[in-house]
Formats: C-alpha cells, sequence, structure tokens
C-alpha cells in the first residue's frame, strides 16, 4: 500500500465516529502529522478517552471531542452548530461512522437505524458543513463505505426502511451502496468548485463494528481476528484519501488499498443517485444550496 506523510499542521479535521476503530486511527495519524482533529462519538467515556490519548501524545489542543449520536438529525444538526460556533474553517471531513443491527430498530426520528446511521448523517453533516468546508482552499470530503456496497444490486425504493425483508447484512449493504451514490452525486453538484468528495472501503477489519450478530458473533469476531487487517491498516486509505497531494483534485471515485478502483454497477446508475439524493431531502428536510 502506498504510503504517504504529507505534513497537517494547520489543517482541521472533523470524523464522525472515531471513538475508537478505523476512525480513532484515522484521527490519531492525521493529529500524528500535524492536523488538529475533531473527535466525535455518543459515547462520552469513549470519546473523552480518545481525546486524552491523542492530546497526550501530541500536545493539548491536538483534538477536541464532541458528544452525538449520528443516528438522530437534531443532533447532527446541534453538532454541526457547535463546530459552526467553534471553527472558521474545516478542511477535512470524513464520513466514517457507521454499524449494523441485528433486527429492525427505528432511530429517534423513527426511521431505520442502519439507513439513518450510515447514510442520513453523511448526507446531513456533510450539508451542515459544507459552508465551513468551502473556506478552506483546499476541502476534501472522504465517505466510509465497503465493498459489501456489491451486494446490493440497486436503492430498494419502494421500502427504503426494509420493513418486509430485513436482513441484518442486505440493509448494511443498501446503506453502503447509498454512500457510493452519496458520493458520485455530490461529486457531481461540485463539480468545479475545488471541493473533492471520494469514497473508499476499508477492507475487513477487526474493530467493534462485528458485535451484533447474537450467537454468532463469536464466529465473526473470531473470523475477523484470523483474517482482517488491524484498525491501524483499515485506516490507511482514508489517510491517504485526506492528505496525498496525488489526490489534490481528485473527486468522484471509489478507493481501495489507496488505489481507485471500480465500485459496483449499480453505483453508477445517476438516476438512483439523484432519486436517493431527492428522498435524503425528504427524509431529513434539509436541502443542500446546490
Ligand atoms: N470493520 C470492517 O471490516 C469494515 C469493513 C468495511 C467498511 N467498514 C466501515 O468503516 C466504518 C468504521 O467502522 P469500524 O469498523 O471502525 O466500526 P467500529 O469499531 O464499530 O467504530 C464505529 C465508531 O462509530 C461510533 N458510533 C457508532 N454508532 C454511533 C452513533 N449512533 N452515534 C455516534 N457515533 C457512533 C462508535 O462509537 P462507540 O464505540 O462509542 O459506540 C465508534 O467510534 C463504518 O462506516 C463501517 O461501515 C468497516
Amino acid at each position: 500500500m502506498k504510503q504517504d506523510h504529507t505534513d497537517l499542521t494547520g489543517k482541521t479535521c472533523l470524523i464522525s465516529g472515531s471513538s475508537r476503530g478505523i476512525g480513532f486511527e484515522t484521527a490519531m495519524e492525521l493529529a500524528r502529522r500535524g492536523a488538529h482533529v475533531i473527535i466525535t462519538s455518543h459515547n462520552q467515556e469513549r470519546a473523552q478517552a480518545a481525546y486524552d490519548r491523542i492530546n497526550a501524545e501530541f500536545g493539548t489542543e491536538r483534538a477536541r471531542y464532541y458528544l452525538a449520536n449520528y443516528a438522530s438529525q437534531d443532533e447532527v444538526k446541534q453538532l454541526a452548530g457547535n463546530i459552526q460556533h467553534d471553527y472558521d474553517q474545516l478542511d477535512i471531513l470524513i464520513n466514517n461512522v457507521g454499524g449494523w443491527f441485528r433486527k429492525f430498530q427505528p432511530s429517534p426520528d423513527g426511521i431505520e437505524m442502519t439507513f439513518a446511521l450510515n447514510h442520513l448523517s453523511y448526507y446531513l453533516l456533510t450539508g451542515y458543513l459544507l459552508p465551513l468546508l468551502q473556506k478552506s482552499p483546499s476541502p476534501r470530503i472522504i465517505n466510509v463505505s465497503s465493498n459489501a456496497h456489491f451486494q446490493a444490486k440497486g436503492i430498494q425504493f419502494d421500502d427504503i426502511q426494509f420493513q418486509n425483508n430485513y436482513n441484518t447484512f442486505g440493509v448494511y449493504a443498501h446503506s453502503k451502496l447509498a454512500n457510493v451514490l452519496f458520493t458520485y452525486e455530490l461529486a457531481r453538484r461540485l463539480s468545479g468548485t475545488g471541493l473533492t468528495v471520494n469514497a473508499l472501503h476499508p477492507g475487513f477489519v477487526k474493530s467493534e463494528l462485528y458485535r451484533n450478530f447474537g450467537v454468532f458473533t463469536p464466529l465473526v469476531k473470531l473470523s475477523a481476528t484470523m483474517f482482517g487487517k488491524s484498525t491501524v491498516e483499515g485506516a490507511q486509505t482514508s489517510i491517504y484519501l485526506a492528505s496525498a497531494p496525488e489526490v489534490a483534485g481528485v473527486t468522484g471515485k471509489y478507493f481501495s488499498e489507496c488505489e481507485p478502483k471500480e465500485s459496483s454497477p449499480a453505483s453508477y446508475d445517476q438516476s438512483q443517485a439523484e432519486r436517493l439524493w431527492a428522498l435524503s431531502e425528504e427524509m431529513t428536510g434539509f436541502k443542500y444550496p446546490l
């Protein structure tokens, strides 16, 4: 995998879901390179621990943390408001938060959890923070998707919440396809503005993502332990897209192992991307000024 050690002194980066896992290791490395990192999570104890580790290693004010439940649209809005109040500019936004849920669960807004957390939070946080990103001379948006998106043949518009055929992996794959469609549609809408947006697959990573498998949890965790990458390795493509000079100006692409890759045929369907965009507007009540 390509190694890049670009100095990020003076850059401010927000990473959603960065109290642990791939998001934490991404924040840690960006801080190591000089960036100021904004840790966000819904868990006070873990966010504080992540913040303490980064500041202990790199000095105070290298990290700050904010709490928000990304499945709640009000909390995403409040978080974005706090960031806009506390910062003049944002250089890098990494939408990384994600999860999967063994059974149908409604979010605080009554929306199926996987779609609310994995897709709508990316749509909403990016939209709210766009004005701050536009103040950066070279802003980058990075959306952490997954090769699981290849398993989704399209967006299920007739039952977006999987009320009729919920299955954990299918719903997760569907949300990860939404990440890629969102990335490509946003890149089209931002074309010519200098703001770039790319999606990525981090690899099969031994993180806490695989904790919701009911009786199969120990088996899945064992397989991740045996065959998965470390979280440090899993963070490399996010770090690369956030920092490498060679991807400055590159937008609307899908990456894995720090290389551009083809995403699934369904992800290139522009009419699906436009329809998903309209649906996201409707489900959040938020319209981008684009
Ligand atoms: N692991 C893999 O093999 C793999 C493969 C492909 C793609 N991905 C993608 O990589 C991204 C990161 O996953 P990961 O493996 O690092 O997962 P992880 O270890 O479970 O970490 C997820 C992070 O998100 C936070 N989070 C979860 N739900 C949240 C909520 N409702 N509100 C706020 N924060 C929340 C978690 O905080 P707490 O710890 O405090 O709950 C944690 O910091 C996800 O988008 C995932 O889909 C992972």
